[in-house]
């Protein structure tokens, strides 16, 4: 069993078959986390999380690049986190590509709110974090990232790496180390501290092509275990155990 601990399958590139490919997904053993960046899409990812059993759970967050459309609502937020089927606060972080930014000012000040509103509830964070670690780094140092969580999608370099690796905090990788070479990153962090994910509909993996979906995590879970020189059964049962460990997803009754 896989889990894919960044799918956006709450957003509107699976308008139409968001089901059909969330079943595919159950049906491959890839259990998944849907991850809101808005209100509307973190209330979305725990409507479809809330229909399933099992396999299936929420991040909501609001994320720095609709700041300028969105004010982040402490209480409707925390009002969405009653359901059990939430594991996180994201995603949330600091994202200083010019076309996106507000303020680098008001970005900190919600990451703060949002913050708070995770060690409230004692929920883990999906951190997002765009040319923008070495402020992410000070900030969690002085505050603490008391709950701990992920740098999703993690492109820094190596001290950067380090840094919150000693903080006791995940990185996740997905499709983009096919596109950027990663590879040092990946042969140092070690493989308990190595969430896996897809960023879908972003990033796909290869051999893939075109909209990314969370079955195809396995091919990130490859390029690790190559990367790495381990068997690929290995980078998936600690990536899974890792997983179920920060967000606290209970194990699979059916054991794949
Ligand atoms: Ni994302």
């Amino acid at each position: 069993m896989l889990i894919d601990t960044h799918a956006h399958l709450n957003f509107n590139a699976y308008k139409e078959d968001s089901f059909e490919v969330l079943r595919r997904s159950l049906d491959n053993g890839v259990w998944m986390i849907n991850v809101g960046s808005q209100y509307s899409t973190s209330k979305r990812a725990v409507e479809m999380a809330e229909k399933y059993e099992n396999g299936v759970y929420a991040a909501i967050g609001l994320h720095p690049i609709h700041l300028e459309t969105e004010v982040f609502d402490y209480e409707k937020y925390k009002e969405l986190a009653k359901s059990k089927k939430v594991v996180a606060i994201g995603e949330i972080g600091l994202d200083y590509k010019p076309e996106y930014a507000s303020s680098e000012e008001k970005q900190k000040t919600v990451l703060s709110q949002q913050l708070k509103l995770a060690e409230a509830l004692s929920l883990p964070v999906i951190f997002h974090c765009r040319m923008s670690h070495d402020d992410l780094i000070k900030i969690l140092s002085e505050n603490g990232s008391r709950t701990g969580g992920v740098i999703h999608c993690f492109t820094g370099a190596w001290k950067q790496a380090e840094k919150y690796l000693g903080m006791g905090l995940y990185l996740g990788f997905n499709g983009i180390i096919f596109k950027l070479n990663l590879d040092e990153i990946i042969e140092k962090t070690p493989l308990d501290r190595v969430l896996l994910e897809t960023d879908c509909p972003y990033l796909t993996p290869k051999p893939m092509e075109g909209r990314n979906e969370p079955s195809y995590v396995k091919y990130v879970a490859e390029k690790i275990a190559k990367v790495k020189g381990l068997g690929y059964e290995e980078v998936v049962e600690i990536t899974t155990k890792n997983a179920q460990k920060l967000f606290r997803i209970p194990a699979s009754p059916a054991g794949r």
